[in-house]
């Protein structure tokens, strides 16, 4: 069997989408291993999780930083830990164009919507106000235009009469940690092959 894929998740919070992305890989026909979680910020809750779980992390604040400077400071953590894929969680910085063409076809990222609506923030009120029969969330290949690269994974879930942009948000959240391993299981493989 191929060696699994390298995979750096990055984090900015709870990192509930990092643990489901490390539970998967437990398994032992899992394609991809992650082997560093870094975070821009050091008390992002998440990186004790990744601690416990045994994985190498590393965090930095991006504060006072200019981005490219401080996306250079990341991109040496993730080479030096020999990183081939690099998959977004709840990240909340924008990345800069040097960055993301160093990894080009190689970053993922999951998105609270039903891409292409509803790019950017507060996406669960802006679909209850749109009057949505549907949410849901999408995994895509992170390009320079924000939440718009391609989309590579869906799962839609109903918007249901009362529903709060936190009720919907936690009936996504639970298709995303489903689909999320999944879909960088599948890149993993398309890499294993390439
Ligand atoms: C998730 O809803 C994800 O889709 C969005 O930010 C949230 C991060 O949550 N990009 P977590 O840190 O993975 O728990």
């Amino acid at each position: 069997m191929a060696e699994p894929v390298r995979v750096g998740v990055l984090i900015s919070g709870r990192g509930s989408n990092m643990a489901a992305l490390i539970e998967a890989s437990r398994a032992t026909d899992c394609p991809y291993r992650v082997v560093l979680v870094a975070a821009n910020d050091p008390d992002a809750p998440g990186l004790a999780i990744a601690r416990n779980a045994g994985i190498q992390t590393y965090a930095h604040s991006h504060k006072g930083m200019k981005r490219a400077d401080f996306d250079a400071l990341i991109d040496a953590e993730l080479r030096g830990a020999r990183v081939e894929l690099v998959a977004l969680a709840g990240y909340m910085r924008i990345l800069s164009e040097g960055f993301i063409a160093g990894w080009a076809g190689r970053i993922i990222n999951i998105h609270p919507s039903l891409l292409p609506l509803y790019k950017g923030l507060d996406t669960h009120q802006r679909a209850i106000d749109a009057g949505d029969a549907e949410g849901g969330c999408s995994v895509h290949i992170v390009t320079p235009e924000l939440d718009d690269g391609p989309v590579v994974a869906q799962a839609r879930v109903p918007i249901l009469p009362g529903d709060t942009p936190e009720t919907l948000a936690a009936r996504v959240l639970v298709e995303e940690h489903r689909i999320y391993p999944l879909a960088l299981a599948e890149m993993a493989r398309s890499l294993q092959r390439a």
